[in-house]
């Protein structure tokens, strides 16, 4: 039965009323106190009992977050690229579970640090949940999914120390140069965010958005409404010190004062014939479409009105993931992304539980019949009680929509796949330099932003050892030598 909230009689987990939650039962009534404590205090021992278990396992990654709820509005005609009902009819509203996470620190972190924030959301659909899990910048640092452990661990605390280590950030990204366009748009002052109302989310990945007989690759961007803006780097040393939950409490604050921060969410539509000859690999995640080659098309609105009613049950039990998808959004050939699909239901799986979607922040308002899963911990509800828990029955018959296949989503459309099993690790090449270079050209229209990113870039090499400064030195030359020479310069190197 959902609890009552009105009704604050107190009880025991088990319903049962009890005198006072601040006592405790001994043997002995002597004050002052001698005497023993008694095994057959149910009221300690749960109290006790609990409190030991109340941590879940913490997301190995984006675990440190802030969380709402909200809604997405169709602002555009989008019948053109997708079937997916959730973008079809204008002024259509869908109830959106939002939480945006900082990446590598433990919770608890100062919040104005240099970091990639995680913009994950849960677009509960009549058509089942629509996941989009995307970053705060439109690039990756890798594009080898083998990669991600290992990147992360070197953004993270070293082993022994336990404390972050820029030289490990360093020697990973010296050695594994494709991320420089990753590392520029990390290091430009857009790398820490003012707040996370003024902070865009971009899908990085390309996705496809399909009909029943037709499909266009896309780039989702939901860019804040009230303009994006990031902090220099003093600036941010000093709130991190001052207001280390600075982003969590503003967005709250912001929330419960009626002042809802609003994203506008577009997409870059390509054709299968324009992927075919375009410049760069659509399935490369360290590369933008320019906008000048794939304009912003407006599709909906998103805005954000809601606190949580408790951050614990709302957003650290919420799993997002992007192969939560619904028909009429396709993933693509990106092996990040194929790799991802794999990786959070299985996160979900160890950190909550294995019956994690019938939480109430995560279980879909549509239908959802799954009978051949079954049983494990925390099951609750009925468990499809005597429905066949087993395929093709005569007795029980069940409705599916095809004789064959799967969902909308993974119709192989025209792509044919042809090849045998080989080893494959992606090279760096000149070629993941341009887009890199002509986002440094791009700060330098913008006054002081070329010298910010080289405050910032040394600000993070200072300490860390020479063989890999000049790694970096190097590695930045192949940008722009001038940005190479001011970093050098900057560290004591003629
Ligand atoms: C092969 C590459 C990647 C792997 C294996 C991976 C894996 C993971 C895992 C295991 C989690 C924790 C999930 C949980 O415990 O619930 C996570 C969180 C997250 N990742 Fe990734 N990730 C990858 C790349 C990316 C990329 C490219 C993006 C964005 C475009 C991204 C965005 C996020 C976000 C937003 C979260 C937090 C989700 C939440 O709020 O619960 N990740 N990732």
């Amino acid at each position: 039965m959902a609890p009552n909230r009105t009704d604050r009689t107190y009880t025991l987990q088990e319903g049962c009323r009890y005198g006072s939650a601040s006592t405790a039962q001994r043997f002995g009534d002597q004050r002052p106190i001698r005497g023993l404590m008694l095994l057959q205090d149910t009221q300690l021992i749960e109290t006790l009992a609990h409190f030991n278990r109340e941590r879940i396992p913490e997301r190995t990654v984006h675990a440190g977050a802030v969380g709402a709820w909200g809604e997405l509005e169709v602002t555009h005609d989008n019948s053109d690229l997708t079937s997916a009902a959730f973008l079809n009819g204008k002024g259509k509203t869908s109830k959106v579970l939002w939480r945006l996470s900082i990446t590598g620190p433990r919770p608890g972190h100062y919040e104005t640090t240099r970091d990639v924030r995680g913009w994950a959301m849960k677009i509960f659909t009549e058509e089942g949940n629509q996941d989009f899990v995307f970053n705060s910048i439109p690039t990756f640092f890798i594009r080898d999914p083998i990669k991600f452990p290992s990147m992360n661990r070197s953004h993270k605390v070293h082993p022994s120390k336990n404390a972050v280590d820029p030289n490990m950030f360093w020697d990973f990204h010296v050695n594994n140069q494709e991320g420089i366009h990753a590392l520029m748009m990390l290091f430009s002052n857009r790398g820490i965010p003012a707040n996370v109302r003024q902070l865009n989310g971009y899908s990085g990945h390309t996705y496809k958005l399909t009909r029943a007989d037709s499909y266009v690759y896309v780039k989702i961007h939901f860019l804040t409404d009230l303009g994006a803006k990031g902090l220099r780097l003093t600036e941010a040393k000093r709130l991190g010190g001052e207001r280390p939950s600075l982003h969590t409490v503003d967005m709250h604050e912001h929330i419960a004062q009626g002042k809802f921060p609003t994203w506008t969410m577009y997409a870059q539509v390509m054709t299968a014939e324009q992927a075919a000859t375009y410049r760069w690999n659509i399935f490369d995640m360290t590369k933008v479409w320019p906008h000048k080659d794939f304009p912003l098309r407006p599709m909906a609105r998103l805005t954000l009105n809601k606190n949580p009613e408790n951050y614990f049950s709302d957003i650290e039990q919420a799993a997002f993931s992007p192969s939560t998808m619904v028909p009429g959004i396709a993933p693509s050939l990106d092996p990040m992304l194929q790799a991802r699909m794999f990786a959070y239901p299985d996160a979900a799986r160890y950190r909550v539980g294995v019956n994690y979607q019938q939480l109430p922040c995560n279980r879909p308002v549509s239908h959802v019949y799954a009978p051949y899963e079954r049983d494990g911990a925390m099951r609750y509800m009925t468990n499809y009680g005597s429905d066949p828990s087993y395929v093709n029955s005569a007795l029980v018959p069940v409705q599916f929509e095809s004789e064959i296949g799967a969902s909308g989503y993974s119709i192989g459309h025209d792509e044919v796949m042809v090849g045998r099993v080989a080893g494959y690790a992606s090279e760096v090449t000149d070629d993941d330099f341009v887009q890199a270079r002509a986002m440094w050209d791009v700060l330098g229209c913008h006054s002081g932003e070329q010298e910010d990113f080289v405050d910032n870039v040394v600000d993070s090499l200072l300490g860390v050892v020479a063989s890999l400064q000049k790694g970096a030195i190097e590695m930045f030359a192949r940008v722009d030598p001038a940005l190479a020479k001011a970093i050098a310069s900057a560290l004591g190197y003629k």
